[in-house]
């Protein structure tokens, strides 16, 4: 077992790979990427900007270091990377489904999924027409938090990763997601401000988990994803130590 202070090295390394790879190779990941889209009819659905650049970059870094990688992703134009294992899945109760019956079965869960917390509470089996000139009202109804009910396994639960994407507070609502749904860590973006993020190809982000935090600063998604594969490694060696 690498000691923690060969695995914070490798954060800082250019050549991380031998200690990454040692905590990291042959262990099971299960990890959700991409938006998901909620139907109102044949034609329409509720989605959002997630392009699963960011999930699929952690996807092919971990791959890369030697994990068994599941990837359960919403629709997205990316290629699937290479030896890993890919589930398609269009709206957030697929994507519940797909991912707990799973996740016992997993040793690590990241959930990089841009998951819609709503969706109409009918679809319309026909397209929705114009009735003259009033406006429609649409009811939505909560979906499954589903990095909320992996966190909550009780038997053979995962290390869980979550991501927050916020526009305000971030260390403050990342830190309530934290506690609030039980989490290992947390890997807070912010999105919405500027080109870096959501559907672009750089991202910064900020990790917390209980007692500790780290930065890792601009840069492109495939850096992001080797600096929080590190970070998760250290942890998790704590953890099973
Ligand atoms: O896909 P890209 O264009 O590369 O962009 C990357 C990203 C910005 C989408 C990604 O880095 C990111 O932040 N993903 C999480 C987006 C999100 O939905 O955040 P949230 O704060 O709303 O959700 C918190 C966490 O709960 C997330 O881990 C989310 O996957 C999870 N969740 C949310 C709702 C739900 N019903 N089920 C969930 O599992």
């Amino acid at each position: 077992m690498w000691e923690a202070e060969a695995l914070a090295e490798a954060v800082l390394s250019p050549e991380p790979e031998p200690a990454l790879m040692a905590a990291l190779s042959g262990k099971r990941l299960l990890i959700t990427a991409g938006p998901t889209l909620e139907d109102l009819d044949p034609v329409r659905f509720l989605g959002n900007r997630s392009s699963g650049r960011m999930g699929y970059a952690i996807a092919a870094q971990a791959r890369a270091l030697g994990m068994q990688v599941t990837l359960i992703s919403g629709p997205v134009n990316l290629p699937v990377p290479t030896g890993v294992t890919h589930i398609a899945v269009r709206s957030a109760q697929q994507m519940h489904q797909a991912t707990l019956s799973r996740a016992a079965q997993a040793d690590v869960f990241i959930a990089s999924a841009a998951v819609a917390d709503f969706r109409p509470q009918q679809r319309s089996a026909s397209k929705i027409k114009k009735h003259g000139d009033n406006n429609l009202t649409l009811k939505l109804v909560q979906n499954p938090d589903i990095l909320a009910d992996v966190a909550a396994l009780e038997d053979s639960r995962p290390f869980v990763l979550g991501f927050a994407a916020e526009t305000d507070d971030l260390v403050r609502n990342a830190l309530d997601k934290l506690q609030r749904k039980r989490l290992d860590m947390i890997a807070a973006n912010r999105v919405g401000q500027d080109d870096c993020g959501f559907d672009a190809d750089c991202n910064a982000l900020s990790v917390f988990w209980p007692g500790g935090q780290a930065d890792i600063g601009r840069s492109s998604k495939a850096e992001v994803a080797r600096q929080l594969l590190a970070l998760l490694a250290q942890r998790l060696q704590e953890k099973l130590a």
